[in-house]
Formats: structure tokens, C-alpha cells, sequence
């Protein structure tokens, strides 16, 4: 059995006042005030520390948002080509992509496209040297490491976990492994606070003192909880200021949650209230196709107005999976057949993660804006979604 991981989402927030019946369901509906809070947070703590901070887009893509997210982010990380493309053509600035492995059929394009390319082993870097060098754009040549410091609180998601493929384990580093190399990057946390990358970072800096001259610029990866209301941003922003006076390097940050950390739900519908030995609730939400991370982390999402009195219903989707359970939650009064619900804080890998098994509809997405009221429905998905993934 896995580990089960704890939501993150705080209180309902604004939208315990957005009446649910106003979307078509299911639906996303991200609060353009939540995200720009979060933007603002992230601006300062840039301006404060000079830290260049992008936005992860494997987090968080929704490219309507793109005018208001470069307002205060200069560029966005990317996790290869598509996302390189996405990053370029709807967002601007900076672009910085890494990924496991690069495809030499793709390589080009992603050079084309990136302002930091950040290979995952020597071997790749020395394989793709050639093809940076061959373009006429300042294109920066990044190696990401693995510091082999566990902090992630859960093994799927703690890229320094034994036999992990995620980086070149610190130990392995050589001068030659960086030859070429403008800058290292690393990524280790998962929804977590200051301390544990202050850890990281003294647990290394002896190993990697060595190999800083000559480099331009560190990139401390994603998992910054930054947005959290517990951050300690102060600390945070005294540290980089710190480490970019002692090493005379640019320091990066990519995170993606906190750019969309409780800035949207996921609306649904009670499709049909069946009892087997508890009461079961069947909506139009299904976990493997809208939430998979509810299966995959797993976790339990936080559901809007969900209580420690009321029944106790079994959340699952309507797909033929067994396991298409989201969670059980208890609700007072009793659930109604054809009654609205909320899944909270599902702005973030829950848009990006989405499926059609099944045929299950795409939830649409809708932007509100809870100082004004305004709703706008960005998106709403049909049979052709459906069947131009298949042929
Ligand atoms: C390399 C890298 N950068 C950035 C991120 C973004 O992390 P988060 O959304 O947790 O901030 C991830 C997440 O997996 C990542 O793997």
C-alpha cells in the first residue's frame, strides 16, 4: 500500500461564495485573484532576493492566464519540446527546459526554442554539445545533479531515492561531466517549506564548491511551497541573496504548484446516491481521468463543505475502473441526486493530468474572478477532443 500524501489546499476561500450551478459540469474554475495573489507573492520574492523565477508549466499551463503570469514572472521551465513550444509561443521571456532524456529527432528544436537547456547525464550534454554550439543563439547548457540528499516526504516523488534516473548523482561529478556547462540545476522537494532546501543546499555546497567557477547561474529546481501562508519567505530571500554574494551566480527557481496553490476548483455533479454497505456517491468527476494524482500520489482532495457530522459517502466516478475512487467525505444535509460539489485546490496537476478514458467528458474551464464576480468560460470540450487522440 502507498503512502497516502496530505492535501496541501487551505480553506475554501473565496469560493465558498461561487455558487457551483453557474458552470457547466464538470468544469475548472480558476480565480484570476488567487493566481495574481500568488504572482505577487513570487514577484516579491524575486525582486527581494534577485532570483529569476519561472513558472513550471508541467504545474500549471493554462496559457489565457499567459498576460497576467509575465506581468510578474519573467519566462517558464519546461519539461521538453511541447512544453518548450507552449512556453514560446504563448508566454515569452525566458525558457529553460529540461527532461530526463532528449530524442536527437527533438534536440533542435528544443535548442531553437530555450534559453537554458538542462541535460539530465553527461552523456546527453556531451551528445547535444555540438548541436548548442552549431546556433546563432545564446543558448546556455545546464546539468541538473542529483545532491543524493533525500528530503522528499514520499519516495514517488523524491528524485534522490536509490537507483533514482533523475539527475547525475553528486558523487559522480567530474570536471569533465562539466565541461560546457554553464550552470547546474537541481530539483528534490515536494510541497515543501524553506528548511529542508537550506539542508539540501548545506549538504552539498562542499561537493559542488569545487566546480562553481566558470559556471553563471544555479537553478534550484520546483517544490517551493513559496505561496503557503506557513512559507518562510523571509528566509528564503535571505538565503539566495546569501548564496548569490558567496558564489557570484544567478539562481533560478521553478516552481509550479505555488503559482497556482488554492486558486481553483474542480466542480461536479451527484450522478446517482447507490448504497453498498455505505453510501456511495457516483458524480461526473472521475479521479483516473480528471484527478489522477488522487490515484497516482495518491491522496485525498479536499471537498468543499465536507464536515466531521453527515453521512459518510464514498466519492468515485462514473468510468468502469474499480478503483475510480476520489475519497469518502461526510456531508450533511444528506447528498441530492443532480447537487453540486467542489473538489478544492485543483488548479494545479490536475488541469495538465487530464484523460478521456472511457470516453469520460473533459472538464471545461472557466476563469472568475471573485473581486468582480466576472465569469468567462475559457474552454469547453467536445467529442472531436475526444476522438482527435484516437484513430
Ligand atoms: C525539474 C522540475 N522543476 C520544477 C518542478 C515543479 O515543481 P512544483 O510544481 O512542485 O513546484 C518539477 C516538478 O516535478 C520538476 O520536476
Amino acid at each position: 500500500m502507498s503512502e497516502l500524501m496530505q492535501t496541501q489546499a487551505g480553506a475554501a476561500g473565496a469560493f465558498a461564495a461561487f455558487d457551483l450551478t453557474r458552470v457547466p459540469s464538470p468544469c475548472f474554475v480558476v480565480d484570476e485573484v488567487a493566481v495574481e495573489r500568488n504572482l505577487a507573492i513570487l514577484k516579491d520574492v524575486a525582486d527581494q532576493s534577485g532570483a529569476h523565477v519561472l513558472l513550471a508549466l508541467k504545474a500549471f499551463s493554462m496559457f489565457s492566464l499567459a498576460p497576467l503570469i509575465r506581468r510578474y514572472l519573467p519566462g517558464c521551465c519546461a519539461s521538453g519540446l511541447l512544453e518548450a513550444q507552449l512556453a514560446r509561443r504563448e508566454f515569452g521571456g525566458e525558457v529553460a527546459t529540461y527532461c530526463a532524456a532528449f530524442k536527437p529527432s527533438e534536440i533542435d528544436q528544443v535548442i531553437a526554442l530555450s534559453d537554458h537547456v538542462i541535460f539530465n547525464s553527461p552523456a546527453q550534454k556531451d551528445r547535444f554539445l555540438p548541436n548548442v554550439k552549431a546556433t546563432s543563439r545564446p543558448v546556455q547548457v545546464g546539468l541538473r545533479i542529483n545532491p543524493e540528499f533525500s528530503q522528499a516526504p514520499v519516495a514517488k516523488y523524491d528524485p534522490c531515492a536509490p537507483f533514482s534516473r533523475l539527475g547525475t548523482p553528486i558523487s559522480q561529478l567530474t570536471t569533465d561531466a562539466l565541461s560546457g556547462v554553464d550552470g547546474l540545476h537541481f530539483h528534490t522537494l515536494c510541497e515543501q517549506g524553506f528548511a529542508p532546501l537550506e539542508r539540501t543546499w548545506a549538504a552539498i555546497e562542499d561537493q559542488i564548491a569545487p566546480y562553481l567557477n566558470g559556471l553563471k547561474w544555479l537553478n534550484f529546481g520546483g517544490g517551493h511551497h513559496i505561496t503557503r501562508a506557513d512559507y518562510d519567505r523571509a528566509g528564503l530571500v535571505a538565503f539566495i541573496k546569501k548564496q548569490r554574494a558567496r558564489t557570484g551566480l544567478q539562481i533560478y527557481l521553478e516552481p509550479g504548484e505555488a503559482v497556482a496553490l488554492d486558486a481553483g476548483i474542480l466542480v461536479g455533479e451527484v450522478l446517482d446516491l447507490p448504497r453498498n454497505g455505505m453510501d456511495l456517491a457516483i458524480t461526473d468527476i472521475s479521479a483516473t481521468c480528471h484527478m489522477p494524482d488522487v490515484i497516482e500520489a495518491p491522496y485525498r482532495p479536499a471537498m468543499m463543505g465536507e464536515g466531521d457530522v453527515g453521512t459518510l459517502y464514498r466519492f468515485g466516478g462514473a468510468s468502469c475502473l474499480a478503483g475510480d475512487v476520489i475519497g469518502d467525505y461526510r456531508v450533511a444535509p444528506d447528498l441530492k441526486i443532480g447537487q453540486r460539489i467542489a473538489f478544492l485546490d485543483q488548479a494545479h496537476y490536475s488541469m495538465v493530468k487530464t484523460n478521456t478514458f472511457n470516453g469520460v467528458a473533459l472538464p471545461a474551464i472557466a476563469l472568475w474572478n471573485s473581486q468582480t464576480d466576472a465569469l468567462k468560460m475559457i474552454r469547453e470540450f467536445s467529442y472531436d477532443d475526444f476522438a482527435s487522440r484516437l484513430s
